[in-house]
């Protein structure tokens, strides 16, 4: 499940010009499932009016530490108290210094203060503020205390200069966030490789004998790893996804090259996840010109297999497997978990309904060393993956 999913969340707008960017981090968030209400401090709304977010986040927007007239609403301690985590973004110098020191003259300062959710700050702002000692020794003491920084990054600035002082990437913060909330840390300290994707074998100077393996599967299992606090590289075949957050992405394209990037990545790593669909055969010989139509035969021979490889190498590190087979055949995957000394092979039929390639979901059996078997129900590949990191976290106990 997406961890931003039923989350609530207060995003504090504060006054850079980065402020118009944060629209484009409030619709993420919501369409991530989150709950937000957004909290703006008087200089922001001089760049964007509160409307803006009160049709984005569907919510009403907060500017004011006192309620209307007649009303006393302490609206820094509900929203406090509502919030499961606190974005602020973009945070200009002025905020990162209030909160420091532990000010709360308005609206955002105070709900910051009285709130005992994350905290999570993406500084905006010029770069000679930001590399002011004051302000430098102001973030250092709030990262001290348990805030998290995303950015602020290096580039063009509003000032036309360049330097370090722009707002981080929606896809960074985004990222950021979800690492936050997710619950299952059990991966923290361990480095995780992941394969995934198709491998492709020249035929021809323009043709290849591939697959049509998507590498969703592959790509899921490190989103979730990273998301558990793994040091994760993904070794992906040729793929059209995008790079998932805080992961090494490492792109292949032969089963040679695949088998050389796991073999450099496995050798300091704990677990190593071959979910890839790697070309079990390749041409016999390579044609150093375009086949024509005459010549019909292809002699074929077989690729290494990485994966059995890595099994005679692995001692005590954590070995998984994919098995792709058409008709489900359980006996020879666990034929193949034994030949390649595996910890668990992930059996999975992409003729089934609902499996397979080019789908979200997929329908996948779990076979242990000891002989266990565990068929899983039709699932988004994201929770397969929660799936299998869930059993490779008891195997790691
Ligand atoms: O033998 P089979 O190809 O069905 O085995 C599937 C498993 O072995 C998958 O985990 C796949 O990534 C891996 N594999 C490999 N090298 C190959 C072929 C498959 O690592 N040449």
């Amino acid at each position: 499940m997406d961890p931003l999913q039923n989350k609530r969340i207060i995003v504090g707008i504060t006054g850079s010009i980065a402020a118009y960017k944060a629209g484009e981090l409030v619709r993420e968030l919501k369409r991530g499932g989150a709950e937000v209400k957004v909290v703006m401090t008087e200089a922001a709304q001089e760049f964007v009016s509160p409307l803006t977010f009160q049709v984005l986040s569907g919510n009403p927007v907060y500017t004011n530490l006192f309620g209307p007239e007649g009303r006393w609403d302490p609206e820094h301690i509900s929203l406090a108290q509502w919030g499961e985590l606190v974005l602020v973004a973009p945070a200009t110098a002025d905020i990162i210094s209030k909160l420091s020191l532990g000010l709360a003259g308005d609206l955002l300062t105070a709900l910051t203060l009285a709130s005992q959710a994350t905290i999570i700050v993406c500084p905006a702002m010029n770069s000679g503020m930001w590399e002011n000692p004051i302000l430098q020794s102001n973030s250092k003491r709030l990262m001290e205390l348990g805030f998290h920084f995303v950015g602020p990054g290096y580039g063009e600035l509003a000032s036309g200069k360049i330097g370090k002082g722009r707002f981080a990437q929606i896809e960074e913060i985004i990222g950021k966030i979800k690492e936050v909330l997710y619950p299952k840390r059990n991966l923290l300290g361990k480095k995780v490789v992941v394969t995934a994707g198709r491998t492709e074998e020249d035929l021809d100077p323009v043709r290849v004998l591939t697959n049509r393996s998507s590498g969703r599967m592959g790509y899921s299992l490190a989103q979730v790893a990273n998301w558990r606090g793994g040091e994760v590289t993904l070794i992906s075949g040729p793929s059209i996804l995008p790079p998932p957050f805080g992961v090494n992405l490492q792109r292949v394209r032969t089963t040679q090259e695949m088998r050389e990037k796991v073999k450099d990545t496995f050798r300091e790593g704990d677990i190593l996840v071959m979910a890839a669909a790697v070309a079990d055969f390749k041409p016999q010989s390579l044609h150093q010109k375009k086949l024509s139509r005459g010549e019909l035969s292809l002699k074929l021979e077989p690729t290494p297999d990485i994966l059995k490889e890595m099994g005679e190498i692995k001692g005590d590190k954590i070995l998984v497997g994919f098995a792709l087979e058409t008709g489900n055949s359980l006996d020879r995957a666990k034929r193949k978990l034994e030949e390649k000394n595996l910890d668990l092979i992930v059996l999975n039929d992409p003729t089934q309904e609902g499996a397979g390639f080019e789908v979200e979901s997929n329908v996948v059996t779990l076979i242990w060393r000891d002989g266990r078997t565990e068929p899983l129900p039709k699932l988004p590949k994201l929770e397969v993956a929660e799936r299998i990191w869930d059993r490779i976290a008891e195997i790691l106990k």
